[in-house]
């Protein structure tokens, strides 16, 4: 379990993430909001990346900073920009960043082999990373995050800029590897999240606006919009374009 406290992060004077509390368990929570939301800034702070300014973050009940490399171990990351080596193949990338992590090369290898064939790129494993697609970087992210079979699970915009087929089909490995460790997914492709997600935070300006289920997230909003099939992208738009969170709203939900 993942506790958020009375979380602050500044940049100088200016307040990125804004008295955060938060409780995570196990399953995809999604994590949705404008950009400068502050979606990459709550996950950096999570992972430890970052310093953050104020607020706890606990990992069953002991602060992540006392926690250190131990909990740095337990985590698998793929951040937004990402730095691609070039030059190195599947295999070499995913037995790097075992190293980074601390893992034996037995066990690395091991791991690779099974993390490759999961995410479709078993036959892949020997060609350079220059000559892969972006659907392709993104499993070797996912399956280079996996390694060490980490209690939780933080992906950075991992559909952004992929193709339909292919955001459909790493949507599918995130399902498959999510059980029973807690998987949090920053997203702008809100439909990418609807039929995964256990919860979703909705994040605006540094701020928790709503944390909740999408089929409650959904209900909140029928009978409001005027639609019937109402998704988890309406919810989106009704609370961001129509600043739902308690400004400047008129009673027919005109701005
Ligand atoms: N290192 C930094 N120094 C100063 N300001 C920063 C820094 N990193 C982020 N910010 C600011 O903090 C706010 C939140 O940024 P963040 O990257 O967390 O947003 P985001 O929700 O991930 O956005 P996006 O959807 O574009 O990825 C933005 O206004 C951004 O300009
Ligand atoms: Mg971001």
């Amino acid at each position: 379990m993942l506790k958020i406290e009375n979380l602050v992060k500044k940049y100088g004077d200016f307040t990125a993430i804004n008295g955060i509390n938060l409780e995570l368990s196990d399953g995809i929570t999604g994590l949705i909001g404008a950009n400068g939301a502050g979606k990459s800034t709550l996950l950096n702070l999570i992972t430890d990346n970052i310093k953050r300014t104020s607020g706890k973050i606990l990992y069953n009940d002991a602060d992540i900073l006392s926690l250190g490399a131990g909990y740095r171990k337990k985590i698998g990351y793929t951040p937004q920009l990402q730095g691609m080596y070039e030059d190195f193949t599947a295999g070499q990338f995913m037995r790097y960043i075992g190293a980074l992590k601390g893992m034996k090369h037995s066990v690395c290898k091991s791991e690779t082999c099974e993390l490759l064939e999961v995410v479709g790129l078993k036959n892949h494993a020997s060609k350079k990373l220059g000559s892969f697609s972006g659907g392709m970087r993104q499993r070797v992210l996912l399956a280079a995050a996996m390694l060490d079979d980490p209690e939780i699970l933080i992906l950075d915009e991992p559909t952004a800029g992929l193709d339909p087929e292919e955001r459909i089909r790493l949507r599918n490995h995130i399902a498959q590897i999510a059980k029973n460790r807690i998987v949090l997914l920053a997203t702008h492709i809100v439909s990418d999240i609807e039929s995964v997600a256990g919860k979703v935070i909705f994040l605006k300006k540094g701020e928790i606006i709503r944390y909740a289920s999408p089929r409650e997230l959904i209900a909140e909003i029928e009978g409001k919009v005027d639609k019937e099939h109402i998704t988890l992208e309406d919810v989106y738009l009704y609370y961001s374009v129509n600043q739902r969170d308690g400004s400047a709203v008129d009673g027919e939900g005109n701005i």
